[in-house]
């Protein structure tokens, strides 16, 4: 079962060819720099970019799988959530693809494609299939869910942000900082120079699984105000206390339901989830297996949709018949 897949839902177009839901034959990701401008993004310059870029990375491919798009056995693209006029851009070309090839269309939930980037591999050697029941973190710029995966495609929500996601908190210290946008991958290059204890920052105490993290983004604010006063922001040592204290509230939810839950494994997803030291703290935590997805399969590109996909064709049977919903949960 080979799948056309399209992720267009925030400011990546992504386009890949996957095979049976784990192999990655083709997956091409085109970052929208316009953002980085604005220090965020705009929807809809978003939607207009995706516009733009979509038949060329569509065809880029399709040209590096070596196939045409008849040889594909469905096409499919995420349907929500997500900026609603990106979602309506990709959903409605991967439509017009599927019906001019006469082939079934997938809509996708986004979430679901970042939980099945765990399943997805490049190259000749299958990795293991995570085994299910899981406890999964989806931590992006949009989301920080905690999760009970009982079985392929059942999933139990656990715990949620009550306020701003991970990768939001991430990008707006990083802004703060002077680091540009994306913030994540900027803080923790920056956190490595920087010590974790310099400062301490507040951990929100909530109900067992639920987040909250615009208490500690405010406490990074007041912090850099009074050390500006002062004369001088320690950037990495900011970065590095902001970085501890944020990914110690995600790791020790997310042990807290691995232990609470009989699962087999404890998976990570989203941007969020490339960070080195939030791997490192969920894992000094737990005895499960830990899988996370390449960095460059957490944040959103096209073969996660298509590994999604390839399980809801398979438990569904059939073509799915999807409208774009801007605030899709996960089922
Ligand atoms: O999954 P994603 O690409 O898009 C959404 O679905 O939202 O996640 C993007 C988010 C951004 O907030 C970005 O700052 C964050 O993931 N991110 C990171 C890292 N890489 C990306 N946060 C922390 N550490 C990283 N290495
Ligand atoms: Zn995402």
């Amino acid at each position: 079962m080979r799948i056309l897949a399209i992720e267009t839902s925030c400011d990546e177009t992504g386009v890949a060819v996957v095979d049976d839901g784990r192999h990655i034959v083709s997956n091409i990701v085109a970052s929208q720099l316009a953002h980085q401008d604005t220090g965020g993004i705009v929807p809809e310059v978003a939607a207009r970019e995706h516009l733009r870029a979509l038949d060329g990375i569509t065809q880029q491919a399709l040209n590096v799988a070596g196939v045409e798009l008849r040889a594909v056995d469905a096409v499919a693209a995420t349907v929500g959530p997500g900026l609603v006029g990106c979602l309506l851009v990709g959903a409605n070309y991967g439509r017009g693809l599927a019906l001019a090839a006469g082939l079934p269309f997938i809509g996708v939930n986004h979430l679901e494609g970042h939980v099945y980037a765990n399943w997805l591999y490049e190259g000749d050697a299958p990795t293991p299939e995570p085994e299910v029941p899981a406890v999964v973190l989806i931590v992006s710029g949009a989301h920080s869910d905690l999760v009970l995966m009982e079985g392929h495609r059942r999933f139990r929500p656990l715990g949620r942000t009550i306020d701003d996601a991970a990768g939001e908190a991430f990008d707006k210290v990083g802004r703060l900082l002077g680091l540009g946008f994306p913030g994540g991958p900027a803080i923790e290059r920056v956190a490595r120079d920087g010590d974790p204890a310099a400062f301490p920052l507040p951990r929100a105490a909530l109900s067992a699984y639920d987040f909250s993290f615009s208490g500690l983004k405010t406490a990074v604010l007041r912090l850099v105000r009074v050390l500006e006063a002062k004369g001088e922001v320690p950037v990495a040592d900011v970065a590095a206390s902001f970085q501890k204290a944020i990914t110690e509230v995600l790791a020790e939810k997310t042990a807290r339901a691995a232990a609470e839950h009989a699962v087999e494994t404890v998976l990570l997803g989203g941007g969020v989830a490339a960070n080195l030291a939030l791997r490192a703290e969920i894992q000094k935590r737990i005895g499960h297996p830990l899988r996370v997805p390449p960095p460059r399969l957490c944040t959103d590109n096209g073969a996660m949709i298509g590994a999604a996909a390839f399980f809801v064709l398979r438990d569904r049977g059939t073509e799915v018949p999807v409208s774009v919903r801007s605030d899709m949960k996960l089922a």
